[in-house]
């Protein structure tokens, strides 16, 4: 995680460099800093907390046309001023920002650096001395950078500043995420081309183990050995309006209320011109010839995922797999002959999912990204990307992406079914439609749902979801979004599994919330509802339209029961978003989290 910003060029930079950094908050916001050049020396100004409270420690007076900055989602030390980047080598020369882990830090400080004097806990200052040392042992910086490259194992997107070398920013990366954008008499630098939108949209993307000197003028991008390599940019699609609040005082409330409009974009995106779904023939070809899909993902896209796996099952009739990405890796499953893998990433930057990614094209097999941002990582490197359309999402808590995500994988099981000639009772189109005419009832609740996260949410410790089939996924991530924003612990289970042990912990008032969209499993789900409340829980039920009980506590309109969590997530989105606005917890930044985890 960690989000880089630099700047080189004629104007000052620290405005610049603070406004990349307030847009890369997304990727930790435990601590941040800055560090500006000038002919008089190197600046730094370092604070624990936000970009703002960053703000209040920058020098103004200061002027600088040079300058790097950083904002840290803590992994080796605690978030604190001085584990804060940038850091710098103990004579002061060089100054450096990072994201990423270095695996073997603590075997290089013991190799190399046993004279050095430490600052920080990080992995990231072992990196800094290492280029002083070697620059002191008489290599000049592009060298001792190079050379000290060579020895890092892990994950890196850095920028360095050189006292003696004023008109240079160095930069590098392996695994995390960097962008170099390209002006007309300036460069910069930044994890992400959101963050520069405010100067340029022309973009070069930066392959693993690469290393770029960045002048005001110039840009070379050279590999390891030293080879010179020359790469195009290219124009960030981004529109910089997407990436505002506007009116709404949360993202996360913006991206709820996008959804419909979400739904309807990706009706549109896959369609062709005789108005009937389609993806690139390729993709359809590779999913229908494997025998047995493996999707991949974290957090709130393997949620999508479990969705994903019913979609494929039911119309396309390929077996599925879904795997926890951190799980994978080290643990991988007895594979079958033809596996296709489907990674599932909002961001397509998560390490776990990429490490999984690397790990299967090892073994030579292929690999379709669904992914919400084009160019990103996981999209280039495997053999297929399917988009999301779902414009910037910033909150933390994932909203839009996971309908899309849900919308995105029902399109292709239904076209991969068309493609193998199978008979599918569902006009995909339509029913998209009413989806998103049922989620615009829903966003329009809101009044409801803050009563409802008034009721069941106020004083309450836990919480548990229930729910059966497709429901069960639902309330995983109902879960989770409640978790993970306001902090109150939420469980996700399957109905007939809480009385195997989870009922032990139901007492007075424990809120269960639970849901009911599947005919099916109605009279089960029920059953279970009753035998929370007879131990003194209390239920919140939420069903669909033509499935209600007299004291369901919402329900919401019907759509099709396959894609009923396209639609039944919107209340817990909206339940858990009050939930945390009640208990005054910051409901885009929760504490602990990023949005895009680009560490294993
Ligand atoms: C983080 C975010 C989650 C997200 C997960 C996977 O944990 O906080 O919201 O679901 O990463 O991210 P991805 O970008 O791969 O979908």
């Amino acid at each position: 995680m960690c989000g880089i910003v630099g700047y080189i060029g004629l104007e000052d930079s620290k405005e610049i460099l603070l406004k990349g950094l307030e847009k890369l908050e997304y990727r930790g916001y435990d601590s941040a800093g800055i560090a500006v050049q000038n002919k008089e020396g190197i600046t730094v100004f370092k604070e624990k907390g936000r970009i703002a409270d960053l703000r209040n420690v920058v020098n103004m007076d200061v002027m600088a046309t040079t300058g790097i900055g950083h904002t840290r989602w803590a992994t080796h030390g605690v978030p604190s001023h001085d584990n804060a980047h940038p850091h710098q080598s103990t004579s002061g020369r060089f100054t450096l920002v990072h994201n990423g882990v270095i695996e073997n830090y603590a075997i290089l400080k013991r190799e190399y650096l046993s004279d050095a004097v430490f600052k920080s806990e990080t992995d990231t200052e072992v990196i800094v001395q290492l280029i002083e040392k070697f620059s002191n042992e008489g290599m000049d910086t592009e060298e001792a950078f190079r050379h000290t490259l060579t020895l890092l194992k892990g994950s890196y997107a850095l920028s360095l500043l050189d006292k003696e070398n004023t008109e240079v920013i160095f930069v590098a990366k392996n695994k995390s995420p960097l962008l170099i954008g390209v002006g007309s008499d300036f460069n910069v630098v930044a994890s992400d081309a959101m963050a520069m939108l405010q100067v340029t949209d022309q973009f070069l993307e930066l392959m693993d183990k690469e290393m770029v000197i960045v002048t005001q003028d110039k840009v070379t991008i050279k590999t390891l050995d030293g080879e010179e390599v020359f790469r195009a940019p290219y124009t960030a699609e981004l529109d910089a309006s997407d990436i505002e609040k506007g009116t709404y005082p949360h993202y996360m409330l913006k991206e709820i209320d996008e959804q419909p409009a979400v739904m309807r974009k990706i009706i549109q995106a896959y369609q062709n011109e005789e108005g009937k779904l389609a993806i690139d023939f390729n993709i359809s070809e590779a999913v229908s010839e494997a025998d047995r899909i493996y999707i991949v993902a974290c957090g709130t896209s393997y949620h999508a995922g479990l969705i994903g796996k019913q979609f494929i099952e039911k119309m396309a009739k390929i077996p599925v797999e879904v795997h926890v990405a951190s799980e994978f890796t080290y643990n991988m499953p007895l594979l079958s002959e033809k596996p296709l893998f489907i990674f599932l990433s909002q961001s397509g930057e998560t390490a776990d999912s990429r490490a999984v990614l690397v790990a299967v094209k090892e073994l030579g097999h292929k690999a379709l990204t669904i992914t919400n941002v084009p160019g990103s990582t996981l999209s280039r490197e495997a053999d297929h990307t399917l988009l999301l359309h779902a414009g910037p999402e910033i909150a933390v808590a994932s909203t839009k992406a996971y309908t899309a995500q849900v919308a995105v994988l029902a399109i292709l099981a239904n076209v991969v079914a068309n493609f193998r000639n199978l008979t599918v009772d569902l006009d995909l189109i339509k029913e998209l439609g009413i989806v998103a005419n049922a989620m615009e009832t829903l966003v329009d609740a809101k009044e409801e749902m803050e009563e409802i996260a008034t009721e069941y949410m106020s004083v309450t410790r836990n919480c548990f979801f229930i729910g059966r089939s497709m429901d069960y996924y639902v309330g995983l991530e109902g879960a989770l979004k409640l978790k993970e924003i306001s902090y109150i612990q939420a469980e996700g289970f399957a109905g007939g599994e809480l009385k195997h042990g989870t009922i032990a912990l139901i007492e007075e008032g424990t809120p269960v919330v639970a849901l009911a969209t599947q005919e099916g499993v109605n009279l089960s789900i029920r059953g279970n509802v009753k035998e929370v409340a007879a131990r003194g829980a209390h239920p919140c039920v939420i069903s669909m339209k033509g499935l209600e009980e007299e004291d369901d506590r919402y329900v919401i309109p019907a759509v099709h029961e396959l894609l009923s969590p396209l639609v039944s997530v919107v209340p817990f989105q909206l339940i858990a978003y009050y939930a945390a606005l009640h208990r005054d917890c910051d409901v885009d930044k929760p504490r602990n989290l990023a949005k895009s985890v680009t560490v294993e």
